[in-house]
């Protein structure tokens, strides 16, 4: 027969030791995939392959001046902008990293001309910018990749270019990421918004935010001011209301620009006011792309109870004509950008 172990020598194992581990993205992931009847697991798959490929990129922007990969290729893209080293590098893996998942039917890019089919039917279609803010590149300030997923409508069919040309009100999950001080994903599938930072020595995103929300206002702006000669009249207008001496009101606001979409959106994302490209003489169509950067980042800040329009339209209604569409930006609190479009529209 056994010996019998006194009762209170088991109290003095001490309880395992479970780290806190944090929600990881493949958890959060997961756990949406679970509520959602008939999922399969390939929006997971999917969104794991596009977490590889940013943590790829991630360690090349790292050593960017290490790595010869500051500067210019030397070439120019479709829209007529010099390529930069990591522009063709942050694209490559997405390419390449997307065909090999196996579910990507459609790929969209900035860098690329036209939208690519994969050889096999795949179920979504995913539209990216890989390398966010070119600019800044070399002067070593925060630049990101943006994506947007939607769901191809005949996923056995073969893949047709034209398929990527949908409003983003069809957008299934949107996100960006930045390459800042830490590194961090903000993504929406519809449920929300939640931010996850990477643990550089796990190689993991973890949930840093969850149900992230944009402020109704705030008196922060960003815009580009060197172009207000060209801006309408109404914008003109707006840009010197934000700027009266009215404390009492909020104003003058604070300006804020760094020149990355990613790094100005995550900033009025999380406290709040406007970021706004408008039309202007030189971009009377607007500067920023449609299908790879305002229309994912409309959908995060729809979801975090924001807004986002061209000036007068909402921007997730807007029917895109080409891959490459530009349209006018105007991003933030429901106030702030409401009031900026009653000026654009004249109502002001
Ligand atoms: P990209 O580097 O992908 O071409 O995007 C640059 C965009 C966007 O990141 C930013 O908001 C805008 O260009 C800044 O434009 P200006 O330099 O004209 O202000
Ligand atoms: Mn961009
Ligand atoms: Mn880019």
């Amino acid at each position: 027969m056994t010996e019998q172990r006194p009762a209170d020598s088991i109290s003095h194992i001490p309880p395992a030791v479970s780290p806190s581990i944090g929600t990881t993205l493949r958890d959060h992931v997961l756990a949406g995939m679970r509520a959602a009847p008939g999922a399969t697991g390939e929006f997971t798959s999917l969104l794991s392959h596009i977490s590889l490929a940013i943590r790829i990129i991630l360690s090349r922007v790292r050593q960017a001046g290490l790595a010869n990969l500051l500067g210019y290729t030397g070439e120019t893209n479709v829209q007529g902008e010099a390529v930069q080293k990591l522009d063709e590098f942050a694209n490559d893996v997405l390419m390449n990293v997307l065909e090999r998942s196996g579910h990507c039917g459609i790929i969209g890019s900035e860098e690329l001309e036209t939208a690519r089919t994969a050889g096999h039917p795949g179920k979504y279609i995913v539209l990216f910018d890989p390398l966010d803010g070119s600019s800044n590149i070399d002067v070593c300030s925060t630049i990101g990749t943006i994506f947007a997923v939607l769901r191809r409508q005949d996923p056995l069919s073969p893949p047709s270019v034209n398929e990527a040309l949908r409003p983003g009100r069809d957008i299934i999950a949107a996100a960006y990421v930045l390459y800042g001080p830490s590194t961090v994903m903000v993504l929406t599938t519809g449920q929300g918004v939640h931010e996850f930072t990477l643990d550089p020595n796990v190689g993991e995103f973890f949930l840093s935010r969850a149900n992230v929300r944009c402020p109704e206002r705030a008196s922060m702006y960003s815009i580009n001011e060197g172009n207000h000669a060209r801006w309408t009249e109404g914008v003109q207008k707006w840009n010197e209301w934000i700027k009266r001496d009215d404390p009492a009101n909020g104003a003058p606001y604070n300006h804020r620009y760094v020149g990355s979409l990613v790094a100005d959106a995550h900033r009025t994302l999380l406290k709040g006011g406007i970021f706004a490209y408008p039309a202007d003489k030189k971009s009377p169509g607007g500067k920023l792309r449609l299908l790879y950067e305002a229309n994912p980042m409309a959908f995060i800040f729809e979801q975090a109870g924001g807004m986002a329009t061209n000036g007068a339209d909402r921007i997730l209604d807007i029917v895109p004509n080409a891959l490459h569409m530009r349209t006018p930006l105007v991003l933030g609190s429901k106030f702030d950008v409401q009031t900026f479009t009653e000026f654009a529209t004249g109502k002001r």
